[in-house]
């Protein structure tokens, strides 16, 4: 069995990881990042729209500064993020949009001069002063107060990508893709690093660290329509969970995004709507104006996405064999703008549903997209309940996103968080010495060894994974969506507990330990449909609605009871469900909780009245 040694051992290799690589081989330590792919084909790459920090250079962004940028990040939070952390977010943005372009990010620049923009489908005048000529530009998104996202055309996670991506290069960060880490290496106090699965040989390896990093971004894929890719399955928090002293923090709280195309759910970016799209119904009339009056499209998108919602069950969808879905209008904008500030829009809508968007309308509808919770931290990154464990990036919940995060915040995180929180492992492998327990590592080893012995020998039993799979997405599909109600709740967690004892009995039609698709569905089958547990048994718990946690039975937030942040453990791996505790959801309070200034869920709660009445 190959051992590897390293300082810092980071799973994942998209953006949060790599650069929290950085900082790490910046102090001089080796760092080795795990992917299950090549690295500029993780999941950062897909973001499009860009990352929203207060640089206040575009005149439309005039007056911005880190104070807005915070307020707006805990109202779109609905209060639920932890405002320490907030804080810090929007300081330090800024700071690290310039470090990015030193490494190179070819930002949107200020253009001085006369223009015009769209808002709600009305064309307004602007102008860019030349003092700020060649200063990083930033376009509108949902939930803000100002101007405040940076951008590279409609590609900026793929930019951001390479550009970090060269930089590990050059610092000698070594990336092993086509290697899933399966399982972490630990005593139950701390964590000396990863079993790891080789997935062109099969073979295991043995990765030992004095610092893992779990950077393996989030966990969309347990649910049936996501715009995450097929990696975003929740590995990493598997591995986390599974030690049965790491929780996971609010994983009820799941972000749906207003904007995935119909049928394939693949995002087209906030960008659209930020850059003056509109949405329409099935008799092409705009609506959001009538549910959000001050916003419109430009609500967070929790509030949007619940308006669709809602707009489709009035009987305004337009129906299609895929399902209802509503428009996305922006042929106003030009081909000079689609083909230049949308170009990924464009290449989307004409390669994936030969529509031209220049001309014709896109079909779009709410999708799963994002997930605020996962690996619980502390504000430096370390992992509750093991040391020498930290997490970063949507894998982790930090947690400044709390129950909602606005667009433009996760991208802009993955970097802010992953320089942060780098430099605290720096900090914490200053001097630090672990002895790697050998009993401990092959008690892991052989542990794993048997798990896939007996999954390919179908020893448990015969179950499709792929199908156990599908139930799993199905249950949470119907009973933890936009909107969610107790009954729906209790219906899907009785059918994760059932999908959880066929999840136990999976075993393989194939028996290749290499490139096998199946083996690695079945090896984390069982960790999915529990986190699916944690998310569905935490949803109907909390008896409030706040930001993206719509309950229809409890329509109201509550603060009273519910300022506070679930924490899932799943103690014992033969426990059929998760145990839950909660914690204050922030501990300093710099804006006290509010009212956000969109979103009124009580008018949704009284139409839904009148429907029942008939
Ligand atoms: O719509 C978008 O471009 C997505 C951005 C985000 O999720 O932050």
């Amino acid at each position: 069995m190959q051992t590897i040694y390293t300082d810092v051992l980071v799973v994942g290799a998209g953006l949060a990881g790599e650069r929290a690589a950085i900082e790490a081989a910046e102090a001089g330590f080796s760092a080795i990042c795990l992917s299950l792919v090549p690295s500029r084909r993780s999941h950062s790459s897909a973001a499009m729209g860009g990352m929203q920090a207060a640089m206040g250079n575009c005149a439309k962004g005039e007056g911005d500064c880190p104070d807005v940028h915070f307020a707006d990040t805990v109202k779109g939070s609905d209060w639920g993020c932890d405002q320490e952390v907030a804080r810090m977010f929007a300081d330090r943005a800024p700071i690290e949009m310039r470090q990015l372009a030193y490494w190179g990010v070819p930002w949107g620049r200020v253009v001085p001069g006369k223009g015009t923009y769209y808002k709600g489908g009305k064309l307004y005048d602007k102008e860019e002063k030349e003092e700020n000529r060649g200063l990083i530009n930033s376009r509108d998104f949902g939930g803000t107060a100002k101007w405040r996202t940076c951008y590279v055309s409609d590609g900026t996670g793929h930019s951001v990508l390479y550009t970090i991506d060269n930089v590990c290069a050059k610092l000698g960060v070594e990336v092993h893709d086509k290697t899933e880490s399966i399982s972490l290496i630990h005593d139950g106090v701390t964590c000396f690093g990863a079993v790891a699965r080789c997935l062109r040989t099969g073979e295991l390896r043995v990765y030992l660290a004095k610092a893992t990093v779990i950077a393996t971004g989030g966990f969309g894929r347990i649910y049936p329509g996501t715009t995450n890719a097929v990696i975003c399955d929740g590995g990493g928090h598997i591995t986390a969970l599974n030690t049965g002293v790491v929780p996971m923090g609010n994983m009820e709280a799941v972000q749906f995004h207003p904007t995935g195309i119909v049928p394939t759910e693949i995002l087209v970016t906030e960008g659209c709507r930020g850059d003056g799209g509109t949405l329409l119904d099935v008799n092409e009339e705009r609506f959001m104006h009538v549910y959000e009056p001050e916003k419109q499209e430009l609500a967070s998108r929790d509030v949007v996405a619940r308006w669709m919602t809602h707009h489709i069950r009035q009987g305004k969808g337009v129906k299609s064999p895929y399902g209802d879905h509503l428009w996305l209008d922006i042929r106003h904008l030009g081909e000079k703008h689609i083909t230049g500030k949308l170009r990924e829009v464009y290449e989307i809508c004409t390669s994936f549903l030969g529509v031209d968007p220049i001309h014709q309308l896109i079909p779009v509808r709410p999708t799963h997209h994002y997930s605020m919770g996962g690996v619980r931290t502390n504000k430096d990154g370390k992992a509750y309940g093991l040391s020498g464990l930290f997490s970063v990036g949507e894998a982790s919940c930090w947690d400044m996103h709390g129950f909602n995060r606005l667009g433009g915040n996760s991208l802009a995180e993955t970097v802010v968080a992953g320089g942060i929180v780098g430099k605290k492992i720096a900090e914490f492998l200053q001097g630090a010495e672990v002895t790697f327990n050998s009993s401990v590592i092959d008690a892991e080893v052989k542990k794993q060894q048997e798990r896939i012995q007996n999954v390919i020998s179908c020893k448990a039993g015969t179950e499709n994974v792929f199908k156990v799979r599908t139930a799993m997405q199905d249950a949470l599909f119907k009973g933890a969506n936009i909107f969610r109600t107790k009954e729906g709740l209790e219906e899907c967690v009785a059918t994760l507990q059932d999908t959880l004892a066929r999840a136990r009995k999976v075993g393989l039609k194939s028996n290749g330990k290499g490139v096998n698709p199946e083996l690695s569905a079945a090896l984390k089958i069982e960790g999915q449909v529990k986190m699916a547990l944690m998310l569905s048994v935490g949803a109907l718990n909390r008896t409030e609605s706040r930001g993206s946690h719509n309950r229809e039975d409890y329509p109201a937030r509550n603060d009273r009871d519910w300022l506070t942040r679930t924490l899932a453990y799943w103690k014992n791996e033969n426990d059929d469900m998760p145990t839950l505790a909660y914690e204050a959801a922030t501990e300093i309070f710099h804006i006290p909780p509010g009212d956000r200034g969109y979103g009124k869920s009580e008018i949704i709660k009284a139409d839904t009245k009148a429907e029942e009445k008939g």
